[in-house]
């Protein structure tokens, strides 16, 4: 039997160039490089300039998947976005980058999921194209999480970074099976109880302005562990393997301690988890894919291997990709 697959076929990444190091920050809150580094293993993060919008990082990790890949804007059927920071509250940053790429026909739009964004982007396009509605999609991640930050609660401020990430998936033939190259399955959950733990005092229409992060850092810390591992199992045993055959764990980039504890949690060889927090902080829907792009680039990821992506954030919203590279 025949079926469709989606198949990344290039992927990006674009960082700001202003950097902010834990050295810059203790001198804006009360915090040291050495407790950001042992509680979160990040060293420095990037932060968006002034006027530097979502849509400007978007579009920059965009033509950068999409020179990998080898196609142009007319190759487009779709773009998807994945932010929680848009330029504006409407409309998405999907259509600003289908206009900067120049793309005249199919649809683009954003999807919502916090720092698990990109999973649920990425699942959205498999699903088109396994559909047959779209062969060639472009996905991105994009986030200025600066905008949101509450600069003098150091418990929030320390984390986040601004960044974006990208892939294109185009459709190609599969057998079925986890021998075919592509998204074998992705696996969505969320839990909108669990709201008080993890999201931002603002909106449209309930304080008319954007707000700040508000975080019970500790209580998100152990859902993540949890439902990362739960996650991860279910895309696993959606496919019939064992965790141990999976080659490279490409997890959201919140707190090296999430990405051990989950690594210990499940028996993986720390060794396969791509791990880019030191460099960038949570990027929210960023953060998968430019882990992704890193891990490509410099060659780990070779084609043939198993990849399993997976993320947690605000709603609570969680779930993985498992993907024959
Ligand atoms: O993207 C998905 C969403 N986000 C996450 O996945 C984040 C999940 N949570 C975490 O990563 C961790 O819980 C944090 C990094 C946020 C905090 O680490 P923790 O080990 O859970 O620390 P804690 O909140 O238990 O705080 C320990 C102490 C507290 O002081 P007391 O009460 O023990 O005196 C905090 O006030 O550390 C203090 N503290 C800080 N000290 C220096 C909190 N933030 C800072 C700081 N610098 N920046």
């Amino acid at each position: 039997m025949s079926v469709l697959r989606s198949q990344i076929i290039g992927c990006g990444a674009f960082l700001p160039r202003n950097v902010l190091t834990n050295t810059d920050l203790a001198k804006r809150v009360d915090t040291n490089d050495e407790w950001i580094v042992a509680r979160t293993g990040i060293h420095r993060r990037h932060i968006a300039a002034e006027g530097e919008k979502t849509s400007d990082l978007a579009f920059e990790a965009a033509t950068d998947a999409m020179r990998h890949a080898g196609i142009g804007a007319d190759a487009l059927d779709l773009i998807v976005v994945a932010t929680t920071t848009p330029d504006e509250t409407f409309p998405a940053v999907a259509t600003a980058i289908q206009a900067r790429l120049g793309m005249t026909r199919g649809a683009a739009f954003d999807v919502q999921a916090v720092c698990s964004g990109f999973i649920f982007a990425l699942s959205v396009a498999d699903n088109f194209i396994r559909a047959g509605q779209a062969k060639t999609v472009l996905v991105i991640g994009a986030e200025t999480m600066s905008r949101l930050m509450d600069w003098s609660d150091r418990t929030t401020c320390v984390l986040f970074g601004d960044g974006a990430g990208a892939v294109v998936l185009r459709a190609g033939e599969g057998k079925g099976g986890n021998a075919d190259r592509g998204v074998l399955n992705t696996k969505l959950f969320s839990d909108g109880r669990l709201h008080d733990l993890l999201y931002v005092d603002g909106g449209p229409s309930t304080t008319g302005t954007t707000g700040y992060l508000r975080m019970q850092g500790r209580e998100v810390f152990k859902h993540a562990v949890t439902n990362i591992a739960a996650a991860i199992q279910a895309s696993a045993d959606e496919a019939g393997i064992a965790i141990s055959e999976i080659d490279w764990f490409v997890p959201h980039q919140a707190n090296q301690r999430i990405l051990d504890g989950t690594a210990r949690k499940l028996g993986i060889d720390p060794a396969k988890v791509v791990s880019t927090v030191a460099d960038h902080g949570n990027t929210s829907a960023a953060s998968v894919p430019l882990a992704l792009a890193t891990a490509v680039a410099d060659g780990r990821i070779k084609p043939g291997q198993l990849v399993l992506l997976e993320a947690m954030g605000g709603g609570l919203t969680w779930g993985s990709a498992l993907i024959r590279w």
